[in-house]
């Protein structure tokens, strides 16, 4: 399989200086090849995701029962951490479009509590069950009393057994062992799989979280796990040049303190929008923090962006070229697309825009890209880039795992815990007693 590539000849800091910061990250660097040998009982657990062979078991042996019952829908119903995942991927690799393509499982995700799209989806599986189809509801909370996820659990649940007696066997619940949903999902008799305690929920895509859903839709999970640990055994490298996740963490943090506290990560590809959506949340969530490891007020974060190439040129590039120096580009784009379409040569169109046609369509793309990066380097504006070979399972287990270990290794850098998120939890706790009060 072929490997990710990342370059940084555009970031605008010396590579000395790149090097030198990096290698502040050695204790952590060690801590997350330790961690490894910790199983599960480490923060970094997560990485330790892509080798636990008794858990894809698990997962797959649910998905083939759940198979069995040839699901038309598979609805998903999480929320943040629970679901950003499963669609980043399931995009990525299926496309956006893939829905409208008739799949034998199509897939929705209920997330928040908008009353008009939670009935769109009961008013698309309603004829389904009314016909004795089946649909699966994968309902998904790592602390299981998420608000949004517990009300859509229940008016979904609710629809799903007017129409089927043997509802429960229609229902899968990933949760902590123990938790309040996890109990409560025993006691119904409904499917379990466990997400490991300390693996939360931004870092959780490789866990049932995301493999469950997505190796029900038919995503090759292995190869997307195989993905995952071949780059994580890249970012634990001592030798820090070798080490994508370090280097690219270090130019991140040294424009940070130079004042670039915006990193904007531009997708050129459209089916890669939620891989943004996703990094959004671990960037933000592992990063902004209000206190740091001693327990100062910080007030910290770098804040993330997401751009979509070539679509935003057409939107935010005046800012990117022409605004303020606040931002770090990460460019990503794909060498391979599963299509190859060409531009037909009709009469009259080069008189519109010359040299496109008989040109591939990616050809095309290609050459937006490039024309972009002369723009960044011709207004001093610093970029990196990522070249993902294709959008296999392989490659964006691969673009995953990165990030996350980037973020782990930028919370070393700004001295800040990358795992908790103690500021979501005070708005959850609020809007629980908000709504306590008014029973
Ligand atoms: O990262 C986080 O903790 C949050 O974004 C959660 O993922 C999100 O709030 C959903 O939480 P839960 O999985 O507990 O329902």
């Amino acid at each position: 399989m072929k490997n990710i590539e990342f370059s940084f000849e555009d970031a605008l800091i010396p590579q000395k200086k790149i090097l030198k910061t990096a290698e502040k990250l050695n204790p952590e660097i060690k801590n997350m090849a330790n961690a490894i040998s910790k199983g599960y009982d480490d923060d970094r657990a997560s990485i330790n995701l892509s080798d636990d062979k008794s858990m894809l078991s698990k997962v797959k042996q649910n998905i083939k029962d759940k198979l069995r019952l040839k699901p038309e829908y598979l609805i998903v119903v999480g929320i943040g951490g629970s679901n950003l995942g499963t669609i980043a991927v399931q995009e990525a690799v299926l496309g956006k479009l893939y829905n409208q393509l008739n799949p034998s499982t199509k897939v929705l995700y209920a997330d928040t509590v908008d009353p008009d799209f939670i009935n769109g989806i009961i008013k698309l599986v309603k004829p389904i069950l009314k016909k004795k189809g089946n649909i699966i509801l994968n309902i998904i909370s790592k602390s299981g009393t998420t608000t949004e996820t517990i009300a859509n659990s229940e008016v979904l649940i609710d629809s799903l057994r007017k129409y089927e007696k043997d509802f429960k066997n229609y229902v899968v619940v990933t949760s902590d062992k123990d938790s309040k949903l996890w109990n409560l999902a025993v006691r119904e008799r409904f499917n379990v799989l466990e997400i490991p305690k300390k693996v939360g929920g931004r870092y959780s895509v490789f866990s049932p979280v995301g493999l469950f859903p997505l190796g029900l839709l038919g995503i090759n999970i292995e190869h997307l796990l195989d993905g995952a640990r071949s780059m994580r055994d890249t970012c634990i490298n001592i030798d820090i040049k070798k080490n994508l996740a370090a280097i690219s963490a270090a130019i991140q943090y040294m424009h940070y303190k130079g004042g670039k506290n915006i990193s904007d990560l531009f997708l050129f590809s459209n089916d890669l929008e939620s891989v943004g959506k996703w990094y959004r949340q671990l960037m933000a969530e592992s990063l902004g923090k209000e206190f740091n490891k001693e327990g100062v007020r910080v007030n910290t974060g770098i804040t993330p962006t997401v751009s979509i190439g070539s679509t935003d040129l057409h939107s935010m590039a005046q800012l990117y070229l022409g605004g303020p120096y606040d931002k770090l580009t990460t460019f990503v784009c794909v060498k391979n697309s599963n299509s190859h379409i060409n531009v037909p040569s009709l009469e009259g169109y080069s008189e519109l825009v010359y040299g496109i046609q008989g040109k591939n369509l990616t050809d095309i793309m290609d050459a937006i890209l490039e024309g972009t990066k002369a723009a960044f380097r011709k207004g001093r504006r610093p970029f990196m880039e990522i070249t993902l070979p294709d959008k296999s399972e392989y490659s964006i287990g691969q673009f995953l795992q990165f990030k996350m270990m980037e973020a782990i290794y930028l919370g070393y850098l700004l001295d800040v815990n990358p795992f908790d998120q103690p500021n979501v939890e005070s708005y959850k706790k609020e809007t629980r007693k908000i709504l306590a009060r008014q029973e």
